[in-house]
């Protein structure tokens, strides 16, 4: 596909259904593929306990295809920057299934960060009993949405090239890929926004 198109691709993608930039307690209620419900909305403060439990939930692999590393748990200050959320330079959707023992149940991550230079590096994570079944795209459009309408020229991602799963996303979505020439075991996806 040539770059108008995949753009095309991607803003068609982004505005449906339409996502304004939303205030810190928006939230959008989504059925899956198999029926089963969640409530996308941006993190808050308060998550901080639910996003390590999602983080620690992973399997290994899911966890280094998120972190490119072998980490079980998010450091205290890396948990603290995910949940201070200004929604300028940092931006963070999740994905809530219900409550356990009174604190919300994630089960999908998504966010950017922006640098001064109008582009951003975005990351997604979904609990494994949650692949497959349309979340990672509809927080990727959310978040491309939000990224366009705040003036975010560039959205970039690093992918593990083992990564299948992310890149097809990626392809599906009309993103440009390309290898790292500094890191063999890295893709770039890219949307020009
Ligand atoms: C990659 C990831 C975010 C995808 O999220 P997801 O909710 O499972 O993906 P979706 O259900 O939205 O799938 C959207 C598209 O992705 C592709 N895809 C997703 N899973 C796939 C798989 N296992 N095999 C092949 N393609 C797959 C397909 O193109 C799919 O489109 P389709 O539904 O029309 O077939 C998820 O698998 C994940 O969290 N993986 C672990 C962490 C990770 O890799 N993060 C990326 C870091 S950059």
């Amino acid at each position: 596909m040539n770059a108008s198109g995949a753009a095309t691709r991607f803003a068609t993608a982004l505005a449906s259904p339409p996502w304004p930039v939303f205030a810190p307690s928006a939230g959008e209620r989504l059925i899956l593929a198999d029926g089963r419900g969640v409530r996308l909305r941006p993190v808050q403060p308060g998550d901080a306990a639910a996003e390590q439990a999602f983080v620690t939930a992973l399997s290994p692999a899911s966890r280094r295809r998120r972190f490119h590393g072998a980490m079980k748990q998010l450091p205290e200050s890396v948990l603290r920057a995910m949940t201070a959320i200004d929604f300028r330079h940092h931006v963070a959707l999740v994905a809530e299934a219900g409550c356990v023992d009174g604190a919300a149940r994630l089960v999908a991550d998504a966010r950017y960060v922006r640098d001064d230079d109008g582009e951003a590096e975005f990351a997604v994570a979904v609990a494994d009993d949650w692949q497959g079944l349309g979340l990672g795209r509809a927080l990727l459009q959310r978040l491309g949405r939000h990224a366009r309408l705040s003036g975010v020229a560039t959205l970039r991602g690093s992918v593990l090239a083992d990564n299948g799963p992310m890149l097809a996303l990626m392809r599906s979505l009309g993103a440009r890929l390309r290898d790292d020439p500094a890191d063999a075991t890295i893709v770039q996806a890219t949307f020009s926004l």
